[in-house]
């Protein structure tokens, strides 16, 4: 199949409609990652998203809306709580996990007895979904286990041929995917990301429960596969301690692997005469720049030593990206 990109305009949300009610499946950007998007009531549309992505079965999508209203045929028993977060924190880079209404086809939420539910903050993202005027099942769109695409490029890369369109909108802004918080019950964040507990906390005005809890089993079905892997083997230091890493960058070039750094820009004096790749000053920054550093480092090295020692939420919601791009592989 060939897949064309076309830049955002009338035209083109008129072709992205047609694709999406006749059961087809379209890239569209958003404020956090590029998006696969399916008309969520369409069990073989939403199909080939997993076809195409190389997705497991078992792991939900997230409906896209774009307004508050939309919600209402998606879940049931919205409780206050839930809609104060509606309210307050929405649109933005946050999925709310909620009790899912029947009309839900049982293979957008991987039969669970919840669906989740983001109402994107990208103007690019919402004219899609309100162009095509049903809610968008849509998972981040790159192959599975792939560092998720912020760019269209990135979704080229990774599924060209396989889908008929991409809309190619700006570079996502967030750079990582959105916190999902689970409001089924005690408020839970499932997965971390740029809208932060203590944000979330405010809203509710209690504490929020996180993923790493452990007297509690959290139940989010994405957390269990390798994610954001580079095709290149990859390491990761927690701690900036630039003597071990310069130690590993040392030994690799000596075995003829040609390795790079990836680490904020203020650690780059301390490699002098070494590769290095800068996430940028600030941890927001490094959440935007992540995974495109990881894609465009895979294209020129052997190996990636990631190196990044948060201090702010934003920052260990890109750690917990981080961590799973090198399957765990602490130096
Ligand atoms: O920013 C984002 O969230 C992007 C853009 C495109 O909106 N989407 C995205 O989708 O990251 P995906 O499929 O890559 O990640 C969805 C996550 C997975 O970890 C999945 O397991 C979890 O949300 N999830 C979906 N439905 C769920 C449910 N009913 N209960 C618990 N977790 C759920
Ligand atoms: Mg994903």
């Amino acid at each position: 199949m060939e897949t064309k990109i076309e830049k955002i305009n009338a035209e083109s949300l008129n072709l992205a409609k047609k694709l999406i009610l006749e059961g087809e499946i379209v890239a569209f950007p958003t404020e956090t990652v590029y998006g696969l998007g399916a008309n969520v009531f369409d069990e073989k549309a939403v199909k080939k998203i997993f076809e195409a992505k190389g997705r497991p079965s078992d792991n939900p999508l997230i409906a896209h809306v774009a307004d508050a209203k939309t919600i209402e045929l998606l879940a049931c028993e919205i409780s206050k709580k839930a809609k104060k977060i509606i309210n307050k924190l929405m649109p933005g880079s946050l999925t709310i996990v909620l009790k899912k209404k029947t009309s839900v086809p049982d293979i957008v939420t991987a039969n669970l007895d919840t669906v989740a539910i983001r109402m994107p903050l990208s103007t690019e993202a919402r004219a899609f979904i309100s162009a095509c005027g049903v809610p968008i099942a849509a998972p981040s769109a790159n192959l599975s286990s792939r560092p998720s695409p912020t760019t269209y490029q990135a979704v080229f890369e990774d599924l060209n041929g396989k889908i008929p369109l991409i809309l190619a909108g700006h570079d996502c802004e967030v750079g990582i995917e959105s916190t999902v918080l689970d409001m089924t019950a005690e408020p839970t964040i499932l997965r971390p990301g740029i809208v932060t507990a203590e944000q979330i906390e405010k809203v509710l005005g209690e504490k929020v429960l996180t993923f790493s809890d452990k007297n509690r089993k959290v139940n989010s079905p994405g957390m269990r596969y390798r994610h954001y892997a580079p095709s290149i083997p990859a390491a990761l230091d927690t701690t900036c301690d630039v003597k071990k890493v310069s130690e590993l960058y040392d030994k690799l070039m000596s075995n003829g692997q040609k390795a790079v750094i990836l680490c904020l820009e203020q650690y780059s004096k301390f490699f002098e005469n070494k590769e290095v790749y800068s996430l940028g000053k600030t941890e927001k920054e490094a959440a935007n720049k992540l995974f495109s550093a990881l894609r465009e480092c895979e294209k020129k090295y052997d190996y990636i030593i990631e190196m990044f020692c948060p201090k702010t939420e934003e920052g260990f919601s890109v750690l917990n990206r981080m961590i799973k791009s090198v399957g765990e592989n602490f130096i």
